[in-house]
């Protein structure tokens, strides 16, 4: 059986994201400051007559994956594949009662997996964009966006917030998206590309706590906001959690204090922004790293060098590290006529200091997954 209203031959790009500020805040209900950014993954698209789905990707030794679309689809048959972020997108459209027909779908990239970059998001969004054009039946943005995320609790096992899905999926070009992750509400928010550019700059370290240490920090905060008597850290305001405070114990004291501080901090960071202060928001991203490395407890040696180096360099405003820590990458906000010579600079001391050559790319804010006409 082929596509019955949809598009048989197309392709999809969806791009990675980068979080300006506001992390470990999605899952407490917080305000969230990403931007989709330009490197994506691509899918090329053509729809078969059978009912198979058939997966290549041109990442490295990556099998390729075929999956009968008329058999159920269990979570532990893709247990550590990449294929399992396709499979929970395709096994939550199913659910929903979708018939999808067969399709190939060749997968390239300019996006590195694993960097922090929200390459999964990428992909997961991507495959569902490409199902709503292979059958012709649309999702809203918001649903599409909650589906993915389903697929990375279920499928990959991570149990993320929706900043990384929503920025993929509602990105626009030249503006960072502050989101409420509470009530789901958007607002853009434009950069100006003229003054200040985007850096990323990719640690090239990916440290093996990272999925264990994640889980572990939202429950860290849930024990926080239930002894705090709340339904989550974003009920408490700074002046009642200094007051309650010293009744806690000390981790939940200092991840709360990190989710209450981030949040006036992005807050303050849009402000800024808004008021083209670049060194005040320069100091939010500052702030907020040292409160990730000091409280959180999410940063590493090397995402530290990053900063303090960062520091030492002319027309750094900020930097920080992004996403979910325990190495991946930090993102900086600088001068936009000095970006060459900062990226060099950044290069050549993080070599010298650990050895590693980090890769560095300069970004402007994307817009969000599309189909190609
Ligand atoms: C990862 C998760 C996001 C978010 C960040 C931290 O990227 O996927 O949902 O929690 O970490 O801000």
């Amino acid at each position: 059986m082929g596509p019955r209203n949809g598009r048989s031959r197309f392709s999809v790009i969806a791009p990675g994201r980068v979080n300006l500020i506001g992390e470990h805040t999605d899952y407490n209900d917080g305000l969230v400051l990403p931007m989709a950014i330009e490197p994506y993954i691509q899918l090329d698209v053509t729809a078969r007559s059978d009912r198979l789905m058939v997966l290549a990707t041109d990442r490295g030794g990556q099998p390729m994956v075929r999956v009968d679309l008329d058999q159920p689809l269990a979570p532990d048959d893709y247990a550590g594949s990449w294929a399992a972020y396709p499979c929970g997108v395709v096994a939550g459209l199913k659910l929903l009662g979708w018939d999808i027909p067969g399709f190939n779908a060749r997968i390239s990239a300019t996006l590195p997996a694993g960097a922090g970059l929200s390459s999964s998001a990428a992909l997961e969004v991507g495959v569902a964009t490409a199902v709503e054009a292979l059958t012709g039946s649309t999702l809203s943005l918001e649903e599409k966006a909650l589906l993915c995320q389903r697929a990375e609790h279920e499928f990959a096992g991570v149990p993320c917030g929706i900043m990384d899905q929503f920025a993929v999926t509602f990105g626009t070009a030249g503006n960072a998206l502050l989101l409420d992750c509470r009530s789901r509400s958007m607002r853009h928010v434009p950069l100006a590309a003229e003054a200040v550019q985007v850096l990323v700059i990719n640690s090239g370290v990916r440290h093996s706590l990272a999925d264990g240490e994640y889980a572990r920090r939202r429950a860290e905060c849930q024990s926080a906001a239930r002894l705090l008597g709340v339904a989550s850290l974003r009920d408490v305001g700074p002046p009642e959690w200094h007051a309650r405070a010293p009744s806690l114990p000390d981790v939940e004291r200092r991840r709360s204090m990190h989710v209450v501080t981030e949040h006036e901090r992005t807050l303050a960071f849009v402000n800024a922004l808004e008021a083209r202060d670049w060194q005040a928001a320069g100091e939010c991203m500052y702030g907020s790293h040292a409160s990730l490395r000091d409280d959180y407890e999410v940063s590493c040696p090397e995402l530290d060098e990053i900063v303090e180096i960062s520091r030492q360099i002319d027309g750094v405003f900020g930097c920080r590290l992004t996403g979910g820590g325990f190495g991946g990458c930090a993102v900086a906000l600088v001068d936009a006529g000095k970006t060459g010579r900062i990226q060099a600079e950044v290069c050549t001391r993080y070599r010298d200091r650990t050895g590693i050559a980090p890769i560095i790319f300069a970004t402007r804010a994307a817009p969000g997954v599309a189909l190609l006409p």
